[in-house]
């Protein structure tokens, strides 16, 4: 069994397998410009994050019913789920799909279905993060917000994703004004490609609970310095970092020294069917690359639990992180 753990960075559309993307495209009739799955994943050779992000938004056009993005969400449940996930926080991104006229109830209400049946099927416990694309202009991402509002029961939180430089989280400051009014908790990407400029305006104008990879901070001795004090969780993805060249080897991850410099790390997958591994295959790549050890990887487990949206179930996080103590390595 691997050592249990909270995933709090999983894009859904990012799960997306080759082999359940045509099929969905032979269900909807969608034509993809691939021949099949083997081309597909030759395709998988990213430069930078923009290439990524041209084949992600490409894909993802085969999702159009609720029943797609049940199948999606629940795909994923059943992996994570044998990569010792207990509970996941998962991204979606509206604005991707009702670009291409997919109703954002169509998105909410399929995943939600499959998140509903999660714990009693998978064994585990969810959230849902609707994340706003930085790359498209503050007003859209109010119309999202608003799209969203009957459906918020099924939201826990907001975050900000796509293309990072050029877009600096203050772009953002109305919606995240709003999301708070609302009670959502707040999240944000930065710090990947952006500058350690970019993970500071996310906490003072965005107000943000967690930084999503953060990975830059490195690079400003007194925000890392502020991130340890505050106790402010970090959501890092090594093997994403390396597809999308963040880092040029796993074995020069900042990992280890983020980790030494007393910084609340955890280790999620971002985008696993593109980036080569889910969760657990993240952990293994960083013990492996970087020569951590066990209570090293137990530290981020329980950094998981400890920086899960589970405010409303501490009962929750205390089973949960009583499950990483006890754990045995085998
Ligand atoms: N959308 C999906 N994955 C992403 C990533 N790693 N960075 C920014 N936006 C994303
Ligand atoms: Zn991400």
């Amino acid at each position: 069994m691997p050592l249990p753990k909270a995933e709090l960075h999983l894009h859904i559309e990012g799960t997306l397998e080759p082999e359940l993307a045509f099929a969905l495209a032979v269900r909807n009739g969608v034509t993809l410009p691939y021949a099949d799955t083997d081309a597909l994943r030759e395709a998988y050779r990213f430069q930078d994050l923009q290439s990524f992000l041209d084949l992600y938004y490409g894909l993802m056009t085969v999702l159009r019913t609720e029943a797609d993005f049940e199948e999606l969400a629940d795909a994923y449940l059943a992996r994570a789920a044998a990569q010792g996930v207990r509970h996941a926080e998962i991204f979606f991104d509206p604005q991707a799909h009702t670009a291409r006229g997919v109703d954002i109830g169509t998105v909410v209400e399929g995943l939600g279905r499959a998140l509903d049946r999660a714990r009693e099927r998978h064994g585990v416990t969810t959230r849902l993060i609707l994340c706003f694309l930085r790359d498209q202009s503050a007003e859209s991402a109010l119309e999202t917000l608003e799209a969203a509002e009957p459906y918020l029961h099924r939201i826990t939180g907001v975050g900000l994703d796509s293309a990072e430089v050029g877009h600096p989280p203050r772009k953002f400051a109305a919606v995240y004004e709003a999301a708070a009014a609302l009670g959502l908790r707040r999240v944000a990407h930065a710090g990947e490609e952006g500058p350690a400029d970019y993970v500071r305006e996310a906490l003072d104008v965005l107000g943000v609970e967690r930084v999503d990879h953060g990975l830059r901070c490195v690079e400003d001795a007194d925000l890392v310095a502020r991130l340890v004090r505050d106790r402010v969780p970090l959501t890092l993805c090594p093997l994403s970092n390396v597809r999308l060249r963040a880092v040029d080897v796993l074995e020069e991850h900042p990992l280890p020294r983020m980790m030494d410099a007393g910084l609340l790390c955890t280790v999620n997958s971002d985008d696993p069917a593109y980036f080569g591994g889910y969760v657990e295959d993240n952990f293994a790549a960083v013990r492996q690359a970087l020569g951590l050890g066990e209570e090293r990887l137990r530290e981020l487990a329980r950094n998981s639990f400890e920086a899960a949206f589970l405010d409303d179930d501490e009962a929750l996080r205390a089973a949960y992180l009583a499950e990483v103590e006890a754990y045995t390595f085998p």
